[in-house]
């Protein structure tokens, strides 16, 4: 695209936005030139909390669909409008409700395989009647229907205090084990983990992390806690990417190994113009989440497409358990 062509989206994308009162919602990992014409910029926790409170018409979701969906329950009276359908999470499509998955998918670039059997057998249903009375914590990357059948939401920003705020003294926490690990690690409770994975997180090993700090020697490391949980022991920060932000901003460090999806570098650079950022693979892409482009959201505007819908009683149910995790401070 040359520099005029962008330059053309960008000023149809802000008049359209104007004409139909839209708010462009855009997750941390989206490509530059996305984050760049979004109104607000960041995690699965400040996008939740934006999305509950913002005053417009149209909300526009640049992120993976369950980010849309989050903002439909939470925003009934609005439009509320993803740009691409199919930019579904893998790790959200992990866990069914009450039909098992009905294949193991491949995913781009995931070259070693994992050693743990996939809980195709499972669905949330058969946890839940395993462990009866124990409530389920899921984190914001599920589906709608999973989130209406779990008591709680939480993100990775929040998962420790969300977990800490219930009376009980075990928890299941679905779909990320890495996550769960890693809440497990800093509660006292149990933590019943299901069997699902994030695979560009999950792809970080331990090797990985050795070769970084050895070519990088003064550098603090962040990792998400997608990452697997041998990887996060040896960051110096553990922390959404959100959390990364501030915590680069903050520190007097100078040089970063970036344990997460390779889009934060964008703010990263741009807010910290004096400091250095590695990615600590460069291969931490999503491909799911770099779906959206300025084409699709001018497409979006132009049609308002695609319609995010979702039947009442799922609605409803899911807003119960995303208040739930918004009450907690
Ligand atoms: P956060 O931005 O909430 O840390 O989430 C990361 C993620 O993987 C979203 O898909
Ligand atoms: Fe899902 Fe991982 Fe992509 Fe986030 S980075 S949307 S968890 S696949």
């Amino acid at each position: 695209m040359t520099p005029d062509e962008r330059l053309s989206l960008q000023e149809e994308i802000v008049k359209l936005k104007t004409q139909k009162k839209a708010i462009i919602l855009s997750h941390n990992y989206q490509r530059d030139e996305v984050q760049e014409i979004a109104d607000f910029v960041g995690d699965s926790l400040e996008l939740s909390r934006t999305a509950a409170t913002i005053d417009c018409e149209i909300i526009l979701f640049a992120g993976v669909t369950f980010m849309a969906e989050s903002a439909a329950i939470l925003s009934p009276d609005k439009i509320v409008l993803t740009t691409e359908l199919d930019a579904i999470c893998p790790m959200a499509d992990m866990i069914r409700v009450d039909s098992p998955r009905p294949e193991i998918k491949k995913f781009p670039g995931f070259d070693n395989p994992p050693s743990y059997v996939f809980p195709r057998e499972f669905t949330l249903k058969d946890i839940k009647n395993r462990y009866k009375g124990v409530p389920v914590v899921a984190y914001v990357n599920t589906t709608a229907d999973v989130k209406a059948e779990s008591y709680i939401c939480c993100t990775s920003a929040n998962v420790v205090k969300v977990i800490e705020s219930l009376p009980d003294d075990r928890v299941i926490c679905i779909p990320d084990k890495n996550l769960s690990r890693w809440a497990a690690k800093n509660t006292k409770k149990e933590v019943i983990a299901w069997d699902g994975f994030c695979h560009v997180h999950e792809r970080v090993r331990v090797e990985d992390v050795i070769k970084a700090r050895k070519e990088h020697p003064n550098a603090l490391i962040m990792a998400h806690p997608e990452c697997r949980l041998e990887v996060l022991e040896m960051a110096d920060h553990v922390t959404s990417t959100s959390g990364m932000l501030r915590y680069a901003k903050a520190s007097t460090g100078k040089e970063f190994i970036v344990g997460t999806e390779i889009g934060l570098l964008y703010r990263l650079r741009k807010e910290n113009p004096d400091k250095i950022f590695y990615p600590l693979r460069k291969d931490m892409v999503c491909p799911q989440m770099k779906k959206t482009t300025l084409k699709s959201l001018l497409r979006s505007l132009r049609e308002n497409s695609y319609l995010i819908q979702l039947p009442e009683n799922i609605r409803v149910s899911a807003k119960i358990a995303l208040d739930r995790m918004l009450m907690v401070r």
